[in-house]
């Protein structure tokens, strides 16, 4: 018996030993760790952040063997030597999970200033273990008014009373100054500063950043962005200097065309507080207060957002930043105290940049000047140099596109001057660089140079500046000019982009229009990694929102009119919604759900038995208006009307999305209530009636769902005539265009759109690619080379709003869309068509990059693409399927990573796995 229970006993613990062994061997670490680790809306590693409670996200390395994750771990500390085991402000502990993104960190409560490390490991599959990533850090800005001991200081910029164009006050540029000694070894310097204007800021004769026009535009009344620096390597022990050039910018300049809200601005000021970390643990702080000296001599005399910047180098104070300059001249600032009411909040989103160089490719003389060609319509600075005498004024000018008799079209820059002076101290070569402005322009004009001097192209290059944002994706085609429309399509985001989205970046405007932004936003997404220029700018819409739920034309609101358009203030609804889509980050949604809501109520408001009076812009420039009027011919009632239907339905999404029941119920009958209206006082039989008959009538009816099944194929019809009419071409204006794509090819009309975006006439796409575009323009028609310009000055030469097509060529004509919320599911559907032999795109999502690249050789349909781990995708692959097709070289056959699911007459529906393939499949003759 004692014989038979020891042998018992010796066998379990032998299983014992072995069981604990394989487990032990399946928690071992053996997979490549995690990599692109972010927080919130992508940000990596960031200094002065804005948010307390962030999310993390990771991707899976693209392995054979990574295809999904199965579990997670995140560990939070505030040393790098407490990961991974000790720790001490939050440990997740191993999740069971597929969740690599968004994931919400619930640890200790962070406070202004900390500094937090965190790592991550996942298991796959298999539930084999991954090795912990590296050590990512993220350091918070202060976050409260509190934490704000310093004043606001400057000069009193209004006693000179220098009276503008529009009779408004100029605030010369100024430099601030304070000298300071530190007692001790310093082992760390946070530089934590903003403006009421824009500002530039040197310590001890160097410059701290390479940022441009920091703090950048909010809705300065209400909130104004801080920026964090490390100075650490630039404070020196005993003296130093820290130096503040403060131009009005966005604050105090001149904005919007309308005269009223610009004639008394307030005086520009910063706001600075440098934290200083010893060596032995103490602390010192340098304040702006009243300690500070001040001067508006200095070089720049001028500086305005539209006007340009006056540069008068005999002005310059060599050393100005330095412990050795003699201030003694300078006056004492006026101090002002930090108000509660304006919230100072870390900037979230990234600052603007230079970010690309151009070079001159031609120059010519015209009329004693010299004209540069970039030969790209560009936003941001040129970069000056130039021999000039002492004494001489240079004068810089600049245009987007030339007139036929090669003078300056400077019409469309309206009231905006646009003009830089620079004055020469010397003989020499002078180098000069515009600070507090920026111009949108293809051509730059000098004049007032040495011109005993040869011209150079090397005299001007151009600085491309926008909000420091990387690129997301890339589509390529085999059509030279869809090639072109795309780089158009990128050159109106890189110009519009500037720290907020603008309608254009050159005349007396460049300002938030919601409606642009609306219709431009989703194309964004695939070009440009911009979530957080987005839910930054969403903040100071809901910032923004009237008392009654209205969304200004223009956000930051510099109107001050209280008016509402349809279709512009749904950019409430519509961009929440499309980042949604894009990264499947609920955060969008919670944070502008209350606005949706009120902008829903806003809409009811204005609406009788649910038909519209909101009205405004309506379809904006649509092309031919019978009316004569830039807002087309569209009922702006159907307009008003479709757009409440449309908001209610996002909002009802959202709803859903959030689980709030009780509201998706609410808002998706009140929708359905709206269609109803809309359909029987517009429509009869899937036919318009009593209003105009639109092409953008239809497209909105059915883009938004607002008739009822048995009429929408009548509908459509309707539609096409009404294209046929047109001979084929658009008749759609800002709203009418982003939907033409998404109504043609979510009702099968894929050829009528191909001849539509292939069209060579006016008006479309290609039409302004023939007159010699390289951005896109506000009007289809911006000039001819037959015509000339539009004789409207109102006509921006870079304008985004028509460059929406962008997301169906990234979603159709290469075929990547999300089927989830984040491309959880993704959608692999290309849909060649003549005249395209071949077309491909990337993009990065959240989970990794997604690429489909398509081409047609004989009969034969190439298509590879690649799927990141922890997704699956749903591949439509365009065949004769009466034939098998080849899989990485080989005849199909279902395997564990492509299925088959179903196949129509032309096409095989295929359930695939992470990873790269090659498809070959025969084509159908009509294919
Ligand atoms: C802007 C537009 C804007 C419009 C409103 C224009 O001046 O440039 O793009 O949406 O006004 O209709």
């Amino acid at each position: 018996m004692i014989h038979k229970s020891m042998q018992k006993a010796f066998t379990i613990s032998i299983l014992y030993v072995v069981l604990i062994s394989l487990i032990s061997c399946k928690q071992k670490e053996t997979l490549e760790k995690a990599n692109d680790l972010k927080i919130s809306e992508g940000f990596e590693n960031p200094l002065g952040f804005y948010n307390a409670i962030p999310t993390f996200s990771w991707k899976l390395p693209a392995l054979d063997n990574n295809k999904s994750q199965s579990a997670y771990q995140i560990v939070v500390a505030s040393r790098p030597d407490l990961l991974p085991n000790k720790a001490d402000l939050w440990n997740s502990k191993k999740q069971n999970s597929a969740k690599s993104t968004w994931v919400k960190y619930q640890g200790e409560k962070l406070k202004s200033r900390q500094k937090v490390y965190w790592q991550v490991k996942y298991w796959n599959q298999d539930k084999e273990s991954s090795f912990w990533s590296d050590i990512n850090h993220f350091e918070l800005g202060l976050l409260n008014n509190s934490d704000w001991k310093a004043k606001w200081i400057g000069l009193d910029t209004k006693k000179e009373k220098i009276i503008g164009i529009q009779k408004n006050i100029l605030h010369r540029p100024q430099y601030l100054r304070k000298n300071f000694k530190i007692s001790n070894t310093i082992a760390s310097a946070r530089l934590y500063i903003t403006a009421k204007g824009v500002f530039d800021v040197a310590l001890n004769g160097k410059d701290v950043s390479d940022d441009v026009m920091p703090p950048g535009y909010t809705p300065y009344k209400k909130r104004i962005e801080t920026i964090t620096y490390d100075v650490t390597n630039l404070i020196e022990s005993g003296q130093n200097t820290i130096g503040v050039e403060l131009a009005a910018g966005w604050h105090s300049g001149r904005l919007g065309w309308m005269k009223k809200f610009w004639l008394d601005t307030e005086t520009p000021k910063i706001l600075c507080q440098l934290e200083l970390t010893m060596k032995d643990g103490s602390k010192e702080i340098i304040l702006s207060d009243d300690s500070w000296k001040a001067t508006t001599k200095g070089p720049i005399r001028l500086a305005s957002i539209y006007d340009g910047e006056t540069y008068d180098a005999n002005l310059e104070m060599p050393s100005w930043t330095t412990n050795s300059f003699i201030d003694k001249t300078w006056e004492h600032v006026n101090v002002f105290p930090i108000s509660d009411d304006i919230r100072l909040e870390p900037k979230r989103h990234t600052t603007v940049k230079s970010k690309i160089k151009l070079t001159t490719k031609q120059i010519f003389e015209k009329d004693g000047a010299i004209i540069f060609d970039l030969e790209q319509n560009m936003v941001g600075v040129p970069l000056i140099k130039v021999p000039m005498k002492k004494g001489q004024t240079l004068k810089i000018r600049f245009a987007e596109m030339l007139s036929p008799d090669g003078t300056f079209y400077t019409e469309n820059y309206r009231g905006a001057l646009s003009t830089n002076y620079y004055t020469a101290k010397e003989d020499g070569i002078i180098e000069y660089m515009p600070k507090f402005t920026f111009h949108g322009f293809r051509y730059v004009e000098l004049s007032g140079f040495d011109t005993s001097k040869n011209p150079s192209k090397n005299w001007v290059t151009g600085l491309v500046q926008y909000s420091d944002f990387e690129k997301n994706g890339t589509f390529m085609s085999s059509h030279p000019k869809l090639n072109q429309l795309q780089s158009n399509i990128v050159w109106g985001l890189r110009g519009n982009f500037f720290d907020i989205p603008t309608d254009c970046p050159q005349r007396d405007e460049r300002m938030g229009w919601t409606g642009d932004a609306q219709v431009f936003g989703p194309t964004s997404m695939f070009n440009a990694d911009v979530y957080k220029f987005w839910a930054s700018w969403l903040q100071s819409v809901r910032e923004s929102q009237f008392d009654n739920g209205g969304i200004p034309w223009v956000v930051p609101d510099v109107l001050y009119n209280n008016k509402v358009s349809a279709g512009w203030g749904d950019v409430c609804t519509i961009i929440p919604w499309k980042i949604y889509m894009r990264t499947g980050d609920e955060k969008v949604l919670e944070e502008n759900f209350e606005m949706m809501k009120a902008w829903v109520s806003f809409h009811e408001s204005k609406a009788k038995n649910y038909i519209s009076t909101m009205g405004f812009f309506a379809d904006w420039l649509q092309p031919l208006p019978e009316n004569g009027d830039n807002r087309g011919d569209t009922s702006k009632s159907l307009i008003g009307t479709a757009f409440f239907a449309h908001s209610a339905n996002l909002t009802a999404k959202t709803a859903k999305a959030l689980g709030k029941t009780k509201e998706f119920e609410k808002y998706n009958t009140l929708y359905k209530t709206v269609a109803k209206s809309f359909e029987k006082k517009f429509f009869v039989n899937g036919k318009v009636i009593k209003v105009a008959e639109t092409q953008t009538s239809y497209l909105l009816a059915l883009a938004f769902g607002l008739l009822s099944d048995q009429h929408k194929e009548s509908a459509k019809t309707h539609l096409l005539r009404k294209i046929a009419e047109a001979d084929n071409h658009l008749r759609t204006g800002f709203l009418g265009t982003p939907l033409l794509s998404e109504v043609l090819g979510a009702t099968g009309e894929i050829d009528l759109m191909y001849k539509l975006l292939f069209n060579e006439t006016y008006p479309s796409w290609f039409y302004s690619i023939n007159q010699g575009a390289t951005t896109i323009w506000e009007r289809w028609n911006s000039y001819s080379k037959e015509e000339g310009f539009n004789p409207q000055k109102m006509n921006s030469l870079n304008h985004y709003a028509y460059g929406a097509i962008g997301e169906w060529m990234y979603e159709r004509i290469a075929g990547i869309a999300p089927i989830e919320a984040g491309y959880k599911k993704i959608r692999i559907a290309p849909q060649p068509r003549n005249p395209l032999t071949s077309a491909s795109a990337s993009v990065q999502v959240p989970f990794g990059n997604v690429a489909s690249s398509w081409q047609i050789k004989g009969d034969k349909f190439h298509l590879n693409i690649t799927i990141p781990p922890n997704t699956s995708a749903k591949v439509l692959l365009p065949a004769d399927t009466n034939k098998n097709f080849l899989l990485n070289g080989s005849d199909f056959v279902e395997n564990t990573y492509v299925k088959l699911k179903y196949k129509s007459k032309d096409e095989f529906e295929l359930l695939v796995q992470p990873g790269v393939y090659k498809f070959t499949s025969n084509l159908n003759k009509d294919q």
